[in-house]
C-alpha cells in the first residue's frame, strides 16, 4: 500500500491546488496529497482567458453581483450559495495579489476591471487575456511552499474507496509506470473539472473526461444539474479554442454573413428601462448561442469544412489595444487558424464549453457520501444554474477550493489514521481489474475511438443547444448500444509504461456514464432554462421544475433522476433583463 495521507485532493488545477493549500493552511499537521492526471501547470485552468468576477469598484456591490449571478442562473441556483460566493470573491482574487497574481492595473494603480457578459457592471479582474495561466502559476508556486503538500504528478485515479457510507481514499495508476496503489485518507476532495470531451466540439483539454463525476457517481453521491451544459458563442472552428468574451467585452462584434450585428434582431432578454453597461455583444452566453441557431436556421451564417461560422470583428479595435488587452487571441488566431484579427474577421461558432451540473455538494463543499468533497467545475454548488456567467468558475474554484479544502481539514482531523480491511480488499480487487484489463487480448474488439466519437456525435445530436423529447430518447438508445459495445471494447498496447490506451479506456467509462447522466436528467425536465432548451416544452416551468435534478446510480448500474428544493434566500423568480 502507498503512503497514507490525511487528505487527498484528486485534480490539481485551480480548486484543487486552492483546496490543497486550504487544508495546509487549516492544520499544517495533516498530510496532503495531489493527485493529478497531468503536471498540475497542464491542467486546464491554464487555458482561462477572459478573467475572474468579483466586485472591486465603488459603484459596484455584492448584491449586484449576486443579482446577476441569479438571474443568469434562470433561478435555478442556491441563492446561500450565491451570497457566500460574491461576498468571499473579492477576498480569494486580493490574497491571489498577495502570491503573486500579476493583476492588470489601471494607469493609476488600481485593478483594471472589464465588462463580461451578462454583468450589469465592470467586476471581471483579468492578467490580460491569459488569466487563468498567472492564477494557476501563482497556486502552484505557493502550494510548493507548503512541505506538507505531496504531489503525485502523472497519477490517474480509477476508483474512490468507500466503506460503510464513508470515503477512505482513491486506487490510482502511476502512468510512467503502471504502478497501482491504494491511496488512503480521512477525506477526498474531488476537484477534476468537467466533461466537455463528452462532445465532439469543446474548448475543453483532452483530460477532460468527466472522470471525478463518475468516480462520485460509482461511489454513491448523485449528480445535480447535469442536463446544463454551457455552449460558449465564440470558439475557433476547427480546433474549438476559445476566443475569449473578452474580445466582445473590449468592443468586438459578431457578425453574419452579410456582415451584419445581427444580435440586434434578437431578444436577450426584456429591454430594461436603465441604460445598461454592456454592448449586445456581451449577453448571456446560452442567449447567444441559441442567436447563432437561428441565424443558421436563416441561412446567415457562412459554411466552412467545419461547419457553419458567424464572424467576430476585432478589426476597429486596433492593434495597440489588442496588443495590450488581448494579445492570447493575437496569437491563437495567428497560430491555429493562420490569420491576424488587426486586419482580418475571426471565424467563430458555439463550442462546448462548461457543465453547470456537477458532484451535489453543500455550500461547505460536502458531498452526501461521509469524507467526499468537491469543488470547482466537477462540483455543482450551485452557484451556476441553468447558465453561468463568464467569469465566474475562476473566483468559483478559488472560493470554494478554499471552502472545501477547510472542511475537509476538519473533517479529517476528528479520526485516527486507520481504514477498514474492507477498503485494503478493495484497493487489491480496482488492481487485479486492472491488472486484468491491461493483460486481455481480444481479437476483433471493439474500438475505444469509434465508440467515442459515436458518443460524441450522439450526445451532440440529442443534447445540443437545443433538444426535443425525441432527440434525448434517441440519444438514451444511442447510449445504450454503445455501453454494450463497451463490454468489448478492448486495447492493443499492453505495456505498462504510459499506457495511453489503458486510460484511454478508462475515460470512456467514465465519460458513457457521465452522458447517460446529461441525457436522462434533460429528458425529465419538459421545461426550458438557460443552457437547457427544448424545442417542445419552450417556457420555463417554475411550478414543475424550479428544482435542481439529482441523479443516482442504482445497483444495477442504471441511472435514477429526482429533484430537491433550489434555495431562494432574496430574490424571487423573475425576468431575465439584458436589454440590446
Ligand atoms: O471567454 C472567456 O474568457 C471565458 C471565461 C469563462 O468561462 O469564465
Amino acid at each position: 500500500m502507498a503512503d497514507y495521507h490525511d487528505v487527498v485532493v484528486v485534480g490539481g488545477g485551480g480548486a484543487g491546488l486552492r483546496a490543497a493549500i486550504a487544508v495546509a493552511e487549516t492544520n499544517p499537521a495533516l498530510r496532503v496529497a495531489v493527485i493529478s492526471k497531468v503536471y498540475p501547470m497542464r491542467s486546464h485552468t491554464v487555458s482561462a482567458e477572459g478573467g475572474a468576477a468579483a466586485v472591486a469598484a465603488p459603484d459596484d456591490t455584492l448584491d449586484e453581483h449576486a443579482y446577476d449571478t441569479v438571474s443568469g442562473s434562470d433561478w435555478l441556483c442556491d441563492q446561500d450559495a450565491v451570497e457566500a460566493f460574491v461576498a468571499e470573491a473579492p477576498r480569494e482574487l486580493l490574497r491571489l495579489e498577495h502570491w503573486g497574481c500579476p493583476w492588470s492595473r489601471q494607469p493609476d494603480g488600481k485593478i483594471a476591471v472589464r465588462a463580461f457578459g451578462g454583468m450589469k457592471k465592470k467586476r471581471t479582474w483579468f492578467a490580460a487575456d491569459r488569466t487563468g495561466f498567472h492564477l494557476l502559476h501563482t497556486l502552484f508556486q505557493t502550494a510548493l511552499s507548503y512541505s506538507d503538500i505531496v504531489r503525485y504528478d502523472e497519477w490517474y485515479v480509477t476508483k474512490i474507496l468507500v466503506d460503510d457510507g464513508r470515503a477512505y481514499g482513491v486506487v490510482a495508476i502511476e502512468l510512467a509506470t503502471g504502478r497501482i496503489e491504494t491511496i488512503t485518507a480521512n477525506a477526498v476532495i474531488l476537484c477534476t473539472g468537467g466533461c466537455g470531451r463528452v462532445f465532439p466540439f469543446t474548448t475543453n483539454a483532452n483530460i477532460k473526461t468527466g472522470d471525478g463525476m463518475a468516480l462520485a457517481y460509482r461511489a454513491g453521491a448523485p449528480l445535480k444539474d447535469m442536463e446544463f451544459v454551457q455552449y460558449h458563442p465564440t470558439g475557433l472552428p476547427f480546433t474549438g479554442i476559445l476566443i475569449t468574451e473578452a474580445a466582445r467585452a473590449e468592443g468586438g462584434w459578431l457578425l453574419n454573413k452579410d456582415g451584419y450585428r445581427y444580435l440586434q434582431d434578437y431578444d436577450l432578454g426584456t429591454p430594461t428601462p436603465e441604460p445598461v453597461l454592456r454592448n449586445m455583444e456581451l449577453g448571456p452566453r446560452d442567449r447567444l448561442s441559441q442567436a447563432f441557431v437561428h441565424e443558421m436556421e436563416k441561412g446567415n451564417t457562412i459554411d466552412t469544412p467545419y461547419g457553419p461560422i458567424v464572424n467576430l470583428d476585432l478589426r476597429h479595435l486596433g492593434a495597440k489595444l489588442i496588443d495590450l488587452k488581448l494579445p492570447f487571441v493575437r496569437e491563437l488566431c495567428s497560430k491555429y487558424q493562420n490569420i491576424d484579427p488587426v486586419t482580418e474577421l475571426v471565424p467563430v461558432r458555439p463550442v462546448v464549453h462548461y457543465m453547470m451540473g456537477g458532484v451535489h455538494t453543500d455550500i461547505r463543499g460536502a458531498t452526501p457520501l461521509e469524507g467526499l468533497y468537491a469543488a470547482g467545475e466537477v462540483a455543482c454548488v450551485s452557484i451556476n444554474g441553468a447558465n453561468r456567467l463568464g467569469s465566474n468558475s475562476l473566483p468559483e474554484c478559488l472560493v470554494f477550493g478554499n471552502r472545501a479544502g477547510r472542511a475537509a481539514a476538519v473533517f479529517a482531523a476528528r479520526y485516527h489514521r486507520e481504514v477498514p480491511s474492507s477498503i485494503v480488499a478493495q484497493g487489491r480487487d480496482e488492481a487485479r481489474r486492472l491488472a486484468a484489463e491491461l493483460g486481455r487480448r481480444v481479437e476483433g474488439h471493439q474500438r475505444i475511438a469509434d465508440i467515442r466519437t459515436e458518443m460524441q456525435a450522439t450526445m451532440e445530436n440529442g443534447a445540443g443547444i437545443y433538444r426535443d423529447g425525441d432527440s434525448l430518447t434517441k440519444a438514451a438508445h444511442e447510449l445504450a448500444e454503445l455501453r454494450l459495445r463497451f463490454r468489448h471494447a478492448g486495447i492493443d498496447d499492453h505495456s505498462t509504461n504510459f499506457n495511453t490506451e489503458l486510460i484511454a479506456w478508462l475515460e470512456l467509462g467514465f465519460m458513457l456514464d457521465v452522458a447517460e447522466c446529461i441525457i436522462d436528467s434533460a429528458a425529465l425536465r419538459e421545461e426550458s432554462r438557460g443552457a437547457h432548451q427544448r424545442t417542445d416544452f419552450p417556457a420555463r416551468d417554475d411550478e414543475r421544475f424550479l428544482a435542481h435534478s439529482l441523479v443516482r446510480r442504482q445497483p444495477d448500474g442504471s441511472s435514477r433522476v429526482g429533484y430537491l428544493p433550489v434555495t431562494i434566500t432574496r430574490w424571487p423568480p423573475g425576468e431575465r433583463i439584458y436589454g440590446r
